[in-house]
C-alpha cells in the first residue's frame, strides 16, 4: 500500500504542528463563546479529531455526510447530504470542518444550508486548499495548507475508499490513479 503513494507532502509532525496553530487561532477568535462544529464525514474524520482536541472552548461536535465525489477523482457537480438529520443550529456559532477545498461545491452547499437555520455565525475550516479557480465562489476561514491542483490521499482523504488512515498526506502514483480496481 505504501508503494502506491509518493513521498509525504506533509508528514505527521508537520500536520500536528499546524493543527496546534489553527486550534490556537480558533480558540482566540471565539474567546468567550461556544462553538458548534459540523465535521464533514468521512474526509474530515482524522483532521477534526486531532484539531478539536487542541481547541479549549465549550464545544459541541456533530458529524454529517456530504457526497459530491461519487467516483474516484472527479467531482460530480452536485452535493447531497444523505443523512437527512440536521442538528439545531439557531443562534449557534457554527464552524464547518472539512478535509479539502477543491471545487468549492461542498462548502458552498453546506454554508447555504446552514444559513437557512439562522445560526449566530458560520465559518469554515479546511486542512487543505487547492490553488485553482473554484466552480462556485466560496472561501475558507481557516486553512491548514495550500497545495497545487493535484490529487492527494491520506489523513482522511481517500481514493476509492482507500488510504484514509495514512497519518500523512501524499500524492498517489500515476499507475494507481489510472489502474481501475
Ligand atoms: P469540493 O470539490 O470542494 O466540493 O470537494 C469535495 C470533496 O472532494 C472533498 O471534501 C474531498 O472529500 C474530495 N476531494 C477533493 N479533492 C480531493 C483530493 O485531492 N483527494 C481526495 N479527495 C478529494
Ligand atoms: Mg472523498
Amino acid at each position: 500500500m505504501l508503494r502506491d503513494v509518493g513521498p509525504p507532502l506533509f508528514d505527521e509532525a508537520t500536520i500536528h504542528r499546524r493543527l496546534g496553530e489553527m486550534a490556537a487561532q480558533i480558540t482566540s477568535d471565539y474567546h468567550g463563546q461556544a462553538l458548534t462544529v459540523l465535521a464533514v464525514m468521512n474526509g474530515a474524520l482524522l483532521f477534526a479529531a486531532d484539531l478539536l482536541r487542541r481547541v479549549t472552548l465549550p464545544l459541541q461536535l456533530e458529524c454529517l455526510r456530504a457526497a459530491s465525489y461519487h467516483g474516484a477523482t472527479e467531482s460530480s457537480g452536485t452535493v447531497e447530504f444523505p443523512d437527512g438529520f440536521w442538528p439545531e443550529l439557531r443562534g449557534r456559532h457554527v464552524l464547518v470542518v472539512d478535509d479539502i477545498l477543491d471545487t468549492g461545491l461542498t462548502l458552498h452547499a453546506l454554508s447555504r444550508r446552514i444559513r437557512h437555520a439562522s445560526p449566530a455565525s458560520v465559518a469554515t475550516c479546511v486542512l487543505l486548499r487547492k490553488s485553482k479557480p473554484r466552480t462556485v465562489e466560496v472561501e475558507a476561514t481557516y486553512v491548514g495548507f495550500e497545495i497545487q491542483d493535484q490529487f492527494v490521499v491520506g489523513y482522511g482523504l481517500d481514493f476509492r475508499g482507500h488510504y484514509r488512515h495514512l497519518p500523512f498526506i501524499a500524492t498517489l502514483r500515476q499507475e494507481v490513479l489510472t489502474t481501475s480496481r
